[in-house]
């Protein structure tokens, strides 16, 4: 049996696992114990690694008795079942006090259910949203546990060391209670199915109405990432967008299908905003376009569906090109508040405090929607915590009022001459939406009312109204059955 040296310990040391434990290991101070099911994977990286100074285990009594107490374990596995196993054998070995942190890509509500389960153990779990991928878990992630305030006592030093560091702050926070960090993390990668959209659809615009090449369209990325729009995103499409397949010279974006894959989390940030009610109409737009994208069987009705007599051709292609950005930059504002939103409706629903302007600030490094632009919805909570729609807030109240004319143009001119724009009109529409002083929703109250006797409020008197439309129509006071 190992002696308890080691102050941290990794279970599941596949590519997360592995970068994550390196991180720790490379911090002052941790001893790091290692697990992994397969045994290989163990000796591969012990024998690969002999500066981290490792202590392997090869099975879950070893590994608690290498830990020092209370035991702390980070588990990187294969989120659903393979997470409820590793729990399963922990808690076999586990002590009141110990620390169990689920690091992997958990649904939020799987967490809630687990730490409401190993709690009454008297074991700690936490679960942590881990972004960056793999460079970020080994150089730096962006950290959102949940989890008890007793578990971030041991956890927040450990946590602070190996997160990534954004202008001197370490990118992680307590973000709030049991299901919190996971919650958080599901909305960041909805955001992040946005983000990558709204890129998407300028580049397709800018290509389809200049006829730029990739490698020019690079150039553009590029220049927009030296203002407002400066992000990892953003650079990265500069990046692919630049490159050229050796088998063929032609530009790789090119060559690669045009078929968009999804591990899911997008589509449970759009379920989770459906069930609070809230209209993340960019990110669940995001999720349908990879969708759409991915069925071949479909697209192939292209050439029987009619579009558009004439392909447009911009007139002015730097002009078009500038429309263009300003209508990724708003409809990227649209997306975050969106996302906010969801995290305040989330936050309210199941009893968690969250500060959104320091979610923004641990966003700003390690994570993959790392941007400049995160400064600005700090500022905004900052100055007013309770906002109620982020886009409201004086600095992109002023960017939206600047760009809303390119936006209007671009989202029309891609209506007019048939390429699809769907976050770029969704957000549109949202936020004209939000604008209208009366929506048509009177209308649809009125309708289901009338086949559903499902009452509406009047606008000038209070109480809840039924009219009899098989009858007299007749209106006549209602319980509200909304
Ligand atoms: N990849 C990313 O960019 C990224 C970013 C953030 C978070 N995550 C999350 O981090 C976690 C790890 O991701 P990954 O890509 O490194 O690995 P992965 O491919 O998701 O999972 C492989 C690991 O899970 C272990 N595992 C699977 N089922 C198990 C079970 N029943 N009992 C014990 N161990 C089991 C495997 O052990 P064996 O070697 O024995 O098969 C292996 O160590 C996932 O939850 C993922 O969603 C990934």
């Amino acid at each position: 049996m190992s002696e308890a040296t080691a102050n941290i310990g990794v279970v599941g040391l596949a590519v997360m696992g592995s970068n994550l434990a390196r991180n720790l290991a490379s911090r002052e101070g941790n001893t790091v114990a290692i697990f992994n099911r397969s045994h290989d994977k163990t000796e591969h990286l012990v024998a690969e690694h002999p500066e981290a100074e490792f202590v392997p285990t090869f099975s879950y009594e070893e590994f608690a008795a290498s830990l020092t107490v209370p035991r702390t374990a980070i588990i990187m596995v294969k989120a659903g079942a393979g997470t409820d196993a590793v729990i399963e054998e922990l808690l076999k070995v586990f002590e009141p006090g110990d620390i169990i942190v689920d690091g992997g890509n958990a649904l939020f509500t799987d967490t809630i259910r687990r730490e409401k389960a190993v709690r009454e153990t008297g074991v700690n779990f936490v679960g942590m949203g881990v972004s960056g991928g793999e460079e970020g878990a080994l150089l730096g992630p962006s950290l959102m546990p949940g989890g008890s305030d007793e578990s971030w006592v041991t956890l927040g030093p450990i946590l602070r060391s190996i997160a990534a560091v954004a202008e001197g702050e370490p990118c992680v926070t307590h973000v709030g209670h049991d299901g919190a960090g996971h919650f958080v993390k599901m909305v960041h990668n909805g955001i992040e199915y946005a983000d990558m959209q709204v890129i998407a659809e300028a580049y397709d615009l800018i290509r389809r109405a200049t006829g730029k090449t990739p490698a020019e369209i690079a150039d553009i990325f590029a220049e927009w990432n030296t203002g407002d729009l400066e992000s990892y995103l953003i650079e990265i499409t500069a990046e692919v967008l630049r490159q050229v397949d050796a088998d063929t010279d032609k530009p790789l974006v090119d060559i690669i299908v045009d078929q968009a894959g999804a591990k899911g989390t997008g589509g449970w940030t759009a379920q989770t905003a459906i069930d609070l009610g809230v209209p993340a109409s960019g990110i669940a737009e995001a999720v349908f376009a990879r969708s759409l994208s991915s069925h071949p069987e479909q697209r192939a009705t292209t050439g029987v569906l009619p579009g558009p007599a004439e392909e447009f051709t911009a007139f002015d292609a730097d002009a078009f090109v500038e429309q263009v950005r300003l209508a990724l930059y708003a409809s990227k504002i649209v997306a975050y508040s969106q996302g906010f939103d969801i995290i305040r409706a989330g936050a309210a629903h199941y009893g968690w405090t969250i500060d959104l302007g320091t979610v923004a600030a641990i966003w700003r490094g390690g994570c993959i929607i790392r941007a400049r632009f995160l400064n600005r919805i700090t500022e905004a909570y900052a100055e007013s915590a309770d906002l109620p729609v982020l886009m409201t807030a004086p600095f992109f109240r002023e960017a939206l009022a600047a760009s809303q004319d390119a936006w209007r143009a671009i989202v029309a001119t891609a209506a007019a001459s048939g390429i699809p724009s769907p976050v770029f009109s969704s957000s549109l529409a949202y936020y004209d939406g939000l604008r209208a002083g009366r929506l048509p929703a009177a209308l649809i109250q009125g309708q289901r009312d009338f086949f559903g006797a499902h009452t509406y409020k009047r606008v000038d008197k209070d109480g809840t109204f039924h009219t009899l439309w098989s009858g007299d129509r007749s209106e006549v006071e209602a319980v509200d059955t909304h």
